[in-house]
């Protein structure tokens, strides 16, 4: 049986996105690993009422500090983040205390260079002697480094991509994702220096074995909502005859259950679990070698 879920002491704490690219997303996860919460009367702290779990909503930004300092054991915070901050304690002697748990399939962009509509770009060269405005300095240092580039870097907190109409620098390193910000601000895109997507970490000091039990708990939990996503369970008749044919074409199937139908003749029904989205050249092509009475439903839960 669960230990009692009201011992303060005994509840995790998971800091999230208070609004950006990856709240919904955290929240949403949350929901779908049945965490039910109450939103306490400030908007910043989710009680969990059937999980031993809370989930803080603060900065971005503040998602590895918080687990750094021990007042929350897990954060779900994009690689760009992750990596700054990592860099910075280093670049202080500090060690970092967060580690990587998983990887999630959101929040998806990148850290870019971009500069200004006109700007003769050849290669990462020509950001010689630049100013080069950013909120990740130590993830540009990085770069620069690596490609032997001298240049400023302006640290900003903020409205990285107004920074040269305001004349405080030339270029910028922001994130892209969708691109329309540059759009909007006269900006092209010329170098990618890091790939982002959400990650849950947590931190390396080691925890209670309740804690524990629920830190492996939930990581399961997410790799089944993350793999059910594109899962599809499928239903067929087909003729024996045809069963190989029919097998080849289910998308990332594992074997198959194949139960006989009732009545005279040779068909069969086929139920698989498809770990692929099922699409119609699919289900058009598994009509060409003879299957019929198909069915496409969604996987609501699943554990390995
Ligand atoms: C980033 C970046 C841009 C925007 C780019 O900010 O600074 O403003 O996203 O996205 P787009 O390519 O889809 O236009 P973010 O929302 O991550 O906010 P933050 O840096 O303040 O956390
Ligand atoms: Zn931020």
């Amino acid at each position: 049986m669960d230990k009692p879920i009201n011992d303060k002491a005994a509840r995790l704490k998971l800091a999230i996105q208070k609004s950006g690219r990856l709240t919904d997303h955290s929240l949403d996860l949350m929901s779908k690993c049945g965490l039910k919460y109450s939103r306490g009367k400030d908007q910043l702290i989710c009680y969990g009422e059937n999980m031993p779990l809370d989930v803080l909503l603060v900065r971005d930004d503040d998602i590895p500090d918080l687990v750094q300092q021990d007042v929350c054991e897990l954060g779900i915070v994009g690689l760009n983040v992750i990596e700054e901050k990592r860099l910075a304690f280093e670049a202080k002697g500090i060690k970092p205390l967060f580690e990587q748990l998983m990887l999630l399939d959101y929040g998806k962009c990148r850290l870019s260079i971009a500069v200004p509509d006109g700007f003769e770009y050849k290669g990462p060269q020509s950001l010689a002697g630049k100013r080069i405005a950013t909120t990740y300095p130590n993830i540009l240092a990085r770069y620069l480094a690596d490609h032997s580039i001298e240049a400023e870097i302006v640290t900003l907190s903020g409205a990285v991509e107004i920074a040269p109409r305001l004349g405080r620098a030339d270029v910028i390193c922001d994130l892209v994702s969708t691109g329309s910000t540059l759009l909007a601000n006269h900006l092209k895109e010329v170098e990618t220096i890091l790939l982002s997507q959400a990650a849950v970490i947590r931190t390396p000091v080691p925890v209670s074995e309740a804690k524990q039990d629920w830190i492996h708990r939930l990581a399961v939990r997410i790799e089944g909502v993350q793999q059910v996503k594109e899962s599809k369970y499928i239903m067929l008749h087909a003729p024996r005859s045809r069963l190989d044919e029919i097998r080849k074409l289910l998308p990332g199937s594992e074997s198959p259950t194949i139960i006989p139908l009732d009545g005279p003749g040779d068909k069969v029904v086929v139920h698989a679990v498809c770990r692929e989205n099922v699409f119609w050249e699919t289900l058009e092509s598994l009509k060409k070698v003879g299957a019929s009475s198909l069915l496409v439903l969604p996987v609501e839960k699943m554990l390995p």
